[in-house]
C-alpha cells in the first residue's frame, strides 16, 4: 500500500463525543469543529428488533437532540464502512438535520458482492450512487474550518476507510482497543493480510493521534471504552502490538475467525447499509428484508 497520503495537522483538536449503543456495542461519534458550529456524525445506528422486524430510532434521536441542543450545523454523515452488525441511521438523521452521506469509493465492490448474494435486481445500483460522496484514498473534505482526510484501510471489508480529522482518527473496525485487538476478516471480500497492512497504515500516524473505535465489547469484564492513541495501540494491541509480523497476524486472525459465529444482524445490516441506510422495498414498494438461504 502506498505511504500515508495525508499529513494530519495535530494542532487541530476536534471536540469528540461518543454515543454508545448497547444493543450492538457500536459507538457513534459527534465530531465538532472547535472553531465553528460545524459538525459531523460518524457511524450512526438505527435500532432494529430483528425478531419483530421493527425499526426504531432511539439512538439516532439522542444524537439529533444533542446536535440541536448545542446548536450545531451537521455537514457530514460519515460511514467508515458497510457495517455487518448494525444498521446505519444516516438517511433518518439527514432528513432532519441535513448533511452529506459519505463512504469509501470501494463501496462499489461491496455492492457487487452483496448484490449477487441477495439476488438484487437491476434496480439496485452498484455504482455507489445512493451516497452523496465517495471518497478515494487520500481525499479531503471540510467540516467547518477543519480539513478531514479519508484513508483507505481495507481488510475487514474492501471499502473500509479511516477518517483523520486533526489529531483524531476514526478507525471503524480496523482496530479495537488495545485489549480487544482487531476486527474479523472473514466476511465476503475481507482479507486478513490487507487488514494487517491497513493497521500498519493507521499506526504510522503520529503516536499522540487520538484513535476512536467503532466497537468495544469490554473484554475481561472491563467497562466500555472507545478512545486510545496510536502509541498505545502500537505498544499494547494484543493482535498487532509489539511489532507482531504479518504472517503471525494472518495465521492468528484466520484461526480465530473460523471460531466466530455470524453477527446477529448481518443479513439486515448488509441490505440496508449497502443502500446508504435506506430500507429495501419489495416490488409493491413495501419495506422488506430478505434471508438468502445458505447464501453467506
Ligand atoms: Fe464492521
Amino acid at each position: 500500500m502506498p505511504p500515508l497520503p495525508v499529513n494530519p495537522d495535530l494542532s487541530i483538536k476536534p471536540e469528540v463525543e461518543g454515543f454508545f449503543d448497547e444493543g450492538t456495542n457500536t459507538i457513534s461519534y459527534l465530531v465538532k469543529d472547535p472553531g465553528s458550529e460545524a459538525c459531523a456524525v460518524v457511524d450512526s445506528v438505527m435500532d432494529l428488533d430483528y425478531a419483530a422486524g421493527r425499526i426504531t430510532y432511539d439512538h439516532a434521536d439522542r444524537l439529533i437532540a444533542r446536535i440541536r441542543e448545542r446548536g450545531l450545523r451537521l455537514e457530514w454523515l460519515i460511514e467508515t464502512h458497510v457495517h455487518a452488525d448494525h444498521l446505519s441511521a444516516a438517511p433518518y438523521i439527514q432528513e432532519r438535520l441535513g448533511g452529506r452521506i459519505g463512504i469509501g469509493s470501494k463501496i462499489k465492490v461491496v455492492q457487487e458482492t452483496f448484490g449477487k448474494i441477495f439476488n438484487e435486481g437491476t434496480e439496485f445500483q452498484r455504482d455507489g450512487s445512493q451516497f452523496d460522496r465517495l471518497f478515494e484514498d487520500g481525499d479531503s473534505y471540510a467540516i467547518g474550518g477543519m480539513t478531514a482526510h479519508a484513508l483507505l484501510t481495507p481488510g475487514h471489508t474492501p471499502a473500509c476507510m479511516t477518517h483523520v480529522i486533526g489529531d483524531a482518527a476514526f478507525v471503524g473496525d480496523t482496530l479495537f482497543m488495545p485489549d480487544g485487538g482487531s476486527a474479523r476478516a472473514d466476511f465476503p471480500g475481507a482479507d486478513a493480510g490487507a487488514l494487517y497492512d491497513s493497521i500498519q497504515r493507521v499506526l504510522s500516524l503520529p503516536d499522540e493521534t487520538r484513535l476512536f473505535m467503532c466497537h468495544d465489547y469490554g473484554p475481561n469484564g472491563r467497562e466500555i471504552r472507545w478512545e486510545t492513541t496510536v502509541g498505545e495501540e502500537r505498544a499494547h494491541n494484543i493482535h498487532v502490538g509489539g511489532g507482531r509480523s504479518r504472517e503471525d497476524f494472518v495465521r492468528m486472525r484466520e484461526e480465530r475467525d473460523r471460531t466466530l459465529a455470524m453477527p446477529k444482524l448481518i443479513l439486515p445490516s448488509l441490505q440496508v447499509n449497502m443502500r446508504a441506510g435506506e430500507i429495501p422495498t419489495d416490488p409493491s414498494g413495501r419495506p422488506m428484508l430478505k434471508v438468502p438461504v445458505n447464501g453467506l
